[in-house]
C-alpha cells in the first residue's frame, strides 16, 4: 500500500477532525480507463405481497374482503340485524355478495362494519371514494366512516346516503371527506329504508392515490419507490410465485381484467411462520400484473415478472407429486408466452388487446422474464429447459432469468449455476439473506466470476443483523460495502434488488424490509437510503479504483475499507464510493490518475451516511433520524484528501472543469 504518515492533513468539510498522526489510505482512480458499462437496470426493486405489501399496503384499497370471497365469507366484517351471504352475484369468479334485509323490528338496523387492514387510516380533509355494486330499486343505504373506539363509544366521523335505483346490479359511488386524522377507523353500512338490498364489491379508496388513479396505489409508498430511481422492478415475488401448493401459485391471468372479477388467491404468508400467523391474509389481485407493469413504467424501471416453472414451493412441499409432471407443462409455458404477449403484443393479439382495453394501448416493452423463484435439484433445469426453448423460439429478444436456488453458495448453488450455463439463460438469479460477517467478507464475491457465462441478477438480498437488530444502520452500511463489489463488477452483475420491499408494522412476517408503514405513515429504512444513494450515483461506466494495486474490497490489510468508482457521462463526473466499516476514522487520498490535460473541478460534492450509534434505525416516529448529509470537499489538482469517519459510507462526486 502506498501509505504515508502525515501529521497535519488539511481535512475537508466532509471530514471528522481530531486526528493526529495516522496512516493514509492512498487510492488511485484510473481516470482514463473507463471500463464496463453500468447497466441501467443495476439497482431496482423486488416486490412481493408479503408483510401486507399489496393488500393492506401498496394497493390503496381500504376494505378487507370487499367481495366476500375469503374462505370465511364474512372475515373482516361484523354484521348486525338480518344479513345473509348469497352466491349468485354478477361476477362469475367472485360470486358471493351480501343481502341486507328487514331486521324485523322498527328500531333495529341491518348492516355491516368493515375493520379494514388493522383499521382504516383516514387523513383530515382528505376525500375517500366509496363504491359498491348494488341491487335495489327505491332502497337507500347509509354509509359511515366511524371511530369505533372514541372515548369508549362509537363516533360517526362522516356519512352519506346512497339511493339505489335499479333492480339490476349497478355500480354506485359516494365521496366522503374525513373530518379528522385517525389510523383505525371503520366503514359501516346499513339499510336506511324498507326492503332488501344486495351489495357486492364494497370498496373504499383514498381519492388521492398515486397519479389519482382509481383502483390506485398508496401515494407515499409509490413515492418512496420512485425516489430511489430504480432501474428494474421484479414482481410478484418471491415464494408466492410458487405457492405452497401448485394451485396457490401466482396466476397472472387471474390478476388482469375487471377488478371485480379477479378471483381471490390464498397467500402463503398467512401461515408460513406460525409465530406470525395472519388468518386474514389473502391476495385479491386488485393490484395485478397490469398495475404492476404500470408501476414499473411510472418508476422508469424495466418490468421483470417471474413466472412459475411448474414447481410448488420446494421448502414447503417437496413431495415430487406436488409438482407438475414434465410432460404436463404446456399450460405453464403458455402462461409465460401469453404474458409476453400481454406486455408487448399489439391490439390485434388476444392478450395485447386486453392490455389496451385496460387502458394501455402501447406495449410495456418487457425485456426480461424470470422462470422459477428459489428452485433446486434436477427437477428445476429439466422443467426450465422447455420454457427456454419455447420463449427463445417465440420471442428471441426476451432475456431469460434462471435461478441458482435459495442460497448464496453450497450444494444447490454449485449444481444450478453450471446447469444455467448449459441452458444458456441470460441471467442467473442469486439470493442472499446473510449475516453481517458474510457481507464483510463478500466484497470480492464477483471478482472472479466467469465473464463469458450468464450475467448475475442479485434478485433478493439483505444483511440480517444478529439478535434484535433488523433495519439498523450497521446492516445498511454492510450492504453499501457489498455493493461496491457489485458496482466494480458491473460487467458481470446486471441487476441487484434488495428484499423484501415493504412491511406493515402490524402485519409483518419477514424483516428486515426496505420500507415500513402503518395505515398513515411510512418510513424509509437505512437500507432504503443505501439504495437511494446507489440509484442516484449509479454512473455509466466503471472506472478502476486501486489501493496498492488491488481492488478495495475489505480485505484484512485494507483497514475495513471498501471502494469503487464510476464515470457518469451525463454529468461528466467521477463518482467515488468509499465505505469504512471499521471503528476508526480512516484518512484517505483519492488520486485521479491519467487525466492528462483535463482538469478536475476544485471542489467535489460529498455525501455522507453515518450514525454515531450503528444499532439505531429510522422509525415511524423518528423517520429522519439517520439520513445522508451533503457538503463539499476540496480537490487539490488531481487529488482529493479526506477522512472517512468510522462506520461511514461516503460518496464523492468530482466533475471536470469546463
Ligand atoms: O423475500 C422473502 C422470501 O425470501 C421470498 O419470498 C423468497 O424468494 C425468499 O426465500
Amino acid at each position: 500500500m502506498n501509505k504515508s504518515t502525515i501529521f497535519s492533513l488539511a481535512l475537508a468539510a466532509c471530514c471528522c477532525t481530531g486526528l493526529a498522526a495516522q496512516e493514509v489510505n492512498h487510492m488511485v482512480v484510473k481516470a482514463n480507463k473507463p471500463g464496463a458499462e453500468i447497466q441501467p437496470t443495476m439497482y431496482g426493486h423486488f416486490f412481493e405481497d408479503i408483510n401486507y405489501g399489496a393488500d393492506g399496503g401498496l394497493y390503496a384499497e381500504l376494505v378487507m374482503n370487499r367481495s366476500f370471497e375469503f374462505p370465511n365469507r364474512l372475515q373482516g366484517w361484523k354484521t348486525f340485524g338480518n344479513v345473509t351471504v348469497l352466491e349468485d352475484g354478477p361476477f362469475d369468479r367472485n360470486p358471493h355478495y351480501i343481502r341486507l334485509a328487514d331486521p324485523g323490528h322498527p328500531h333495529k338496523r341491518t348492516g355491516v362494519v368493515n375493520e379494514g387492514f388493522f383499521g382504516i387510516g383516514l387523513k383530515e380533509n382528505a376525500q375517500y371514494r366509496f363504491t359498491v355494486w348494488a341491487r335495489g330499486n327505491g332502497q337507500k343505504i347509509r354509509v359511515e366512516l366511524i371511530d369505533p373506539y372514541s372515548m369508549g363509544e362509537t363516533q360517526v366521523l362522516t356519512s352519506g346516503d346512497v339511493a339505489l335505483n335499479s333492480a339490476d346490479w349497478k355500480k354506485y359511488e359516494l365521496v366522503l371527506t374525513a373530518p379528522q386524522t385517525i389510523d383505525a377507523a371503520q366503514l359501516r353500512i346499513f339499510l336506511a329504508s324498507a326492503g332488501n338490498v344486495d351489495l357486492e364489491h364494497i370498496s373504499l379508496f383514498p381519492v388521492d392515490t398515486w397519479k389519482g388513479r382509481e383502483n390506485g396505489l398508496r401515494k407515499d409508498l409509490v413515492q418512496a419507490l420512485v425516489d430511489t430511481k430504480p432501474g428494474v422492478f421484479r414482481f410478484p415475488g418471491g415464494c408466492i410465485v410458487e405457492g405452497t401448493h401448485i394451485n396457490d401459485r401466482y396466476q397472472w391471468k387471474n390478476s388482469v381484467g375487471p377488478v371485480e372479477n379477479r378471483p381471490l388467491n390464498s397467500n402463503r404468508w398467512e401461515y408460513t411462520f406460525p409465530h406470525r400467523y395472519y388468518p386474514d391474509y389473502h391476495q385479491t389481485y386488485g393490484m395485478g400484473f397490469y398495475e404492476l407493469f404500470l408501476l414499473a413504467e411510472d418508476m422508469g424501471a424495466e418490468p421483470l415478472p417471474i413466472v412459475n416453472v411448474g414447481l410448488a414451493c420446494q421448502y414447503q412441499n417437496d413431495d415430487p407429486k406436488a409438482h407438475v409432471p414434465v410432460d404436463s407443462l404446456q399450460s405453464y409455458i403458455q402462461d409465460a408466452l401469453d404474458l409476453i404477449e400481454f406486455a408487448n403484443g399489439d391490439e390485434t393479439t388476444k392478450w395485447g388487446k386486453l392490455r389496451a382495453e385496460m387502458g394501455h394501448p402501447a406495449p410495456f416493452n418487457m425485456k426480461f422474464i424470470g422462470v422459477g423463484n428459489e428452485q433446486w435439484g434436477p427437477e428445476y433445469p429439466e422443467r426450465l429447459k422447455y420454457f427456454v426453448d419455447a420463449i427463445r423460439k417465440a420471442y428471441p429478444d426476451i432475456q431469460i432469468i434462471g435461478s441458482s436456488g435459495p442460497n448464496s453458495e453450497g450444494k444447490d448453488f454449485d449444481y444450478l449455476w453450471p446447469e444455467m450455463k448449459k441452458l444458456k439463460v441470460d441471467l442467473v438469479d442469486e439470493h442472499f439473506y446473510r449475516p453481517e460477517d458474510w457481507f464483510l467478507k463478500s466484497g470480492n464475491r464477483y471478482d472472479n466470476y466467469d465473464r463469458k457465462g450468464p450475467k448475475v441478477f442479485a434478485g433478493e438480498y439483505a444483511c440480517h443483523g444478529k439478535g434484535k437488530k433488523w433495519n439498523h444502520f450497521y446492516a445498511s452500511l454492510l450492504e453499501a460495502a457489498f455493493l461496491t463489489g457489485v458496482e466494480r463488477n458491473a460487467d458481470v452483475v446486471y441487476m441487484a434488488t434488495y428484499a423484501p420491499l415493504l412491511a406493515h408494522v402490524k402485519g409483518w412476517q419477514w424483516r428486515p424490509d426496505l420500507i415500513w408503514f402503518d395505515n398513515l405513515r411510512s418510513v424509509r429504512s437505512c437500507s432504503w437510503y443505501v439504495q437511494y444513494l446507489y440509484g442516484h450515483n449509479k454512473g455509466t461506466q466503471v472506472v478502476p479504483l486501486l489501493m496498492d494495486g488491488k481492488a478495495v474490497s475489505g480485505q484484512p490489510d485494507q483497514n475495513g475499507l471498501f471502494a469503487s468508482a464510476v464515470w457518469d457521462e451525463p454529468t461528466k463526473s467521477y463518482i467515488v464510493k468509499i465505505v469504512n466499516v471499521s471503528d476508526k476514522a480512516q484518512s484517505v487520498t483519492v488520486e485521479f490518475d491519467g487525466l492528462k490535460k483535463k482538469k478536475l473541478a476544485t471542489q467535489a460534492d460529498c455525501i455522507l451516511f453515518h450514525s454515531d450509534n450503528p444499532d439505531e434505525e429510522n422509525s415511524l416516529d423518528n423517520p429522519n433520524l439517520i439520513t445522508p448529509k451533503e457538503s463539499k470537499v476540496t480537490v487539490d489538482g488531481k487529488t482529493l484528501q479526506s477522512e472517512v469517519g468510522a462506520q461511514t459510507f461516503v460518496i464523492y462526486r468530482v466533475s471536470m472543469q469546463e
